[in-house]
């Protein structure tokens, strides 16, 4: 008789988003008259970028024709597009990336969850709470999280850093050194940044303890303040000890194209073993290459005409931002996030629970968000909601939650 992966089965619930969904359409079959707005998932509103458009449209009449035809891709991504990456987010930026330490992909998402795959099962993990629930949940499937308290809402061999209002949502270095760091900056969901010399510390204690640093970099786009580091490879010796997820989805609204990219330095090994060796040697195997049309459509991100629509696009999504934040502060609420990232994150009034909240802003303002609870147990009592929805509806939302 065969057998389950058993870990499976230590989840609790369904996957943070899927249950939102549910939720909301049990919430719209009932009341079928209501007009929903929502600001739960981050997913983008905004038609892709003209650039891209074009670049998607060339590149598909290429694929009818023989002579310009691709098939596979490389399995780590097209030259064209490795090379863009390195040019504009690191070497402009100072940072000594190569194109070959880039891993094109379909999505961070999928990277966030796959990296884990390359650290024994014996590895320890350290995550902020609240935390993006991907990294926690892939390492639960792996078996390397212990068992879980339905209590504390924790898993018995996972580090958690609380984040929360008291340390201005900045997490501190874990008492017990892990072996696995998983930092999101700008963070999902609070919105917290650090700047260089803070991020800098952590690189220091991943190179002094022989951790990694997972760096998450998937809304680096809304960075608006000058001393807050891109990429975690502007700190001094983050090549020996951290891995670089981005994302295509935020930056160009790429949630339902789906590219994205992993950097791992060549510098980065366990002795003697290179993780960019494994990387590719993974990639390799179960993986067959991000699309050309999609990869085409990527270098048209860092095309001139890409880079100025896109910088317009973000603005966009900020001013959705500032609308909401500033809204939420006038109508008395406690306010983070939303400066450098695409996330307000909000303290539930009247000492409600954060599902609580998620019900009574569905049933009396017709709003969706997302409950922080469902990002750890240091995310209770607060609340996300994202800027990727249309102008229009954003002010719509915050004239409806003023008016409650
Ligand atoms: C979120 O809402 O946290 C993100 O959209 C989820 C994701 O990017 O996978």
């Amino acid at each position: 008789m065969f057998q389950i992966n058993d870990n499976f089965q230590k989840l609790p619930g369904s996957y943070l988003f899927s249950t939102i969904a549910k939720k909301v359409a049990a919430y719209q079959e009932a009341n079928p008259d209501k007009e929903i707005i929502r600001l739960g998932i981050g997913d983008v509103t905004q038609p892709l970028a003209p650039a891209i458009i074009d670049a998607l449209h060339k590149a598909v009449d290429e694929m009818g024709n023989a002579a310009t035809f691709h098939g596979y891709a490389p399995d780590l991504g097209y030259e064209f597009l490795r090379k863009a990456i390195s040019d504009n987010d690191y070497k402009a930026r100072g940072c000594d990336i190569s194109a070959d330490e880039i891993f094109v992909s379909d999505g961070a998402k999928s990277d966030s969850a796959n990296i884990q795959e390359l650290f024994s099962a014996n590895s320890r993990i350290a995550v902020t709470d609240p935390v993006y629930p991907v990294y926690v949940d892939s390492n639960v499937m792996a078996g390397r999280t212990g068992t879980y308290d339905a209590q504390t809402e924790t898993w018995s061999n996972v580090i958690y850093m609380p984040s929360t209002a008291d340390n201005g949502f900045v997490p501190e270095l874990p008492k017990e050194v892990p072996d696995m760091i998983y930092l999101c900056l700008p963070n999902n969901p609070t919105g917290t940044t650090l700047k260089k010399e803070q991020l800098q510390v952590w690189v220091d204690y991943a190179n002094k303890n022989g951790s990694v640093i997972i760096f998450d970099a998937a809304y680096e786009a809304y960075i608006s303040e000058s001393d807050v580091p891109h990429s975690i490879y502007e700190c001094n010796g983050a090549k020996t000890c951290a891995i670089e997820l981005r994302s295509f989805s935020k930056n160009a609204g790429f949630t339902g194209v789906r590219l994205g990219f992993t950097v791992v330095p060549k510098e980065l090994k366990c002795g003697d073993v290179s993780l960019h060796a494994m990387w590719a040697r993974r990639h390799g195997t179960k993986f067959n290459g991000a699309p050309y049309i999609v990869q085409r459509a990527g270098e048209a991100v860092y095309s001139d005409a890409g880079k100025a629509q896109l910088k317009d696009q973000v603005a966009y999504y900020m001013n959705n931002a500032k609308t909401i934040k500033t809204g939420l502060a006038e109508a008395g609420f406690t306010v983070y996030g939303g400066v450098n990232a695409p996330y307000i994150w909000l303290k539930t009034p009247d000492q409600m629970t954060s599902w609580e909240f998620f019900d009574y802003l569905l049933e009396n303002a017709n709003v969706v968000g997302t409950p922080g609870s469902g990002f750890g147990p240091s995310g209770e009592g607060y609340f996300r909601l994202t800027a990727f929805g249309n102008y229009e509806n954003t002010v719509k939302a915050l004239e409806r939650i003023k008016a409650l």
